[in-house]
């Protein structure tokens, strides 16, 4: 498992945020030729990312573009500027159907032929972020071999529902929960919603640990100020790895003695407790802290 813990969106058509964001050490920077471009540069945005992408050393993050939605007039031209730099994945926006996935499926296949890229070395991460991809949302999570997470994306559902934000995100409380649940069943990583008020570090942190406690494993963010934060909230502190270790140990020591439920400090421990335990060491360990 690869730590996405933050996922930085830096504007593609700015070289500046583009130098900082691969010199910031976050699990994975995502360059954006999508919402965070103007309409006008996205030929710029494109140009920029192909000139700076080779020259930068990204350092341990996850090299990612997101594009611009299929069925857009710029899909096109994006996968074919974007494909022969080849990045370590593509963050599909707007995604609402299947057939989307498996239009990008194959035209992505098409060219990394063209490019001499290994076949399917190119992951996928698509933004849940409308009625529609909620609604389908089990065909899109079993779409493609290539899909390794699902993002939410609260403010385009919000815009979509016709919900106004808040900080407490009660509202879009249904689609975030629905997503974390059909990435867990579909084994993909989710992502969860951007904080868009940035100054705001109290409730960046508020939304992050909230997050991760409906299972998320990491966030979406705009602002290198939300990087450490956020990527601190999605790793397992101390205290947690050492009860999952501790819990860990007896339940081998148990199992060894045929024993299933057993007590450890005033609680009962059982297969799902173990569960939940062994997710702490993965990501302790994806998050090196192990
Ligand atoms: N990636 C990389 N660097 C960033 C950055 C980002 N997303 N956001 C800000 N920075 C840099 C700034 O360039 C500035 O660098 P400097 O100190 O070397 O000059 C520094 O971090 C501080 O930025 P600040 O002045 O506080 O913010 P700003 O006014 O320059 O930018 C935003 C504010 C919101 C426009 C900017 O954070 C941004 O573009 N975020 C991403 C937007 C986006 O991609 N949206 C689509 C996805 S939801
Ligand atoms: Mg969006």
């Amino acid at each position: 498992m690869r730590a996405r813990r933050a996922l930085l969106y830096s504007p593609g058509d700015d070289p500046h945020k583009v130098r900082k964001a691969a010199a910031l050490e976050v699990d994975c920077v995502c360059l954006d030729i999508e919402d965070g471009v103007a309409i006008n540069q996205k030929e710029a945005a494109r140009e920029t990312i192909v000139k700076l992408f080779p020259e930068l050393d990204f350092g341990h993050s996850e090299r990612l573009v997101r594009i611009n939605p299929v069925g857009s007039e710029f899909i096109d031209d994006d996968l074919v500027a974007i494909i022969p730099i080849q990045p370590d994945g593509i963050v599909i926006p707007k995604v609402k159907s299947r057939d989307q996935i498996q239009w990008l499926e194959e035209r992505l296949t098409e060219l990394e032929n063209q490019s001499n890229i290994p076949l399917g070395s190119i992951i996928f991460i698509a933004i849940i972020e409308s009625s529609l991809a909620i609604v389908n949302l089990k065909d899109i999570a079993s779409a493609s071999t290539r899909l390794e997470a699902l993002i939410f994306g609260a403010e385009d559902l919000a815009a979509d529902l016709g919900a106004d934000r808040s900080k407490s995100s009660w509202e879009v409380f249904y689609a975030r929960s629905a997503v974390v649940t059909y990435a867990a069943a579909f084994g993909l990583q989710p992502i969860d919603l951007v904080n868009i008020d940035f100054k705001d570090l109290d409730n960046l942190i508020f939304s992050a640990r909230q997050g991760a406690k409906m299972g998320y494993v990491g966030k979406q963010v705009i602002h290198p100020d939300q990087v450490e934060p956020v990527q601190e909230a999605f790793t397992p502190s101390e205290d947690q790895i050492i009860d999952a270790k501790k819990i860990l140990d007896a339940y081998n020591q148990h199992q060894e003695a045929g024993q299933g439920a057993f007590a450890l400090d005033g609680k009962m421990i059982d297969a799902p407790i173990v569960k939940s335990a062994q997710s702490i060491i993965q990501r302790a360990q994806a998050a090196g802290k192990i």
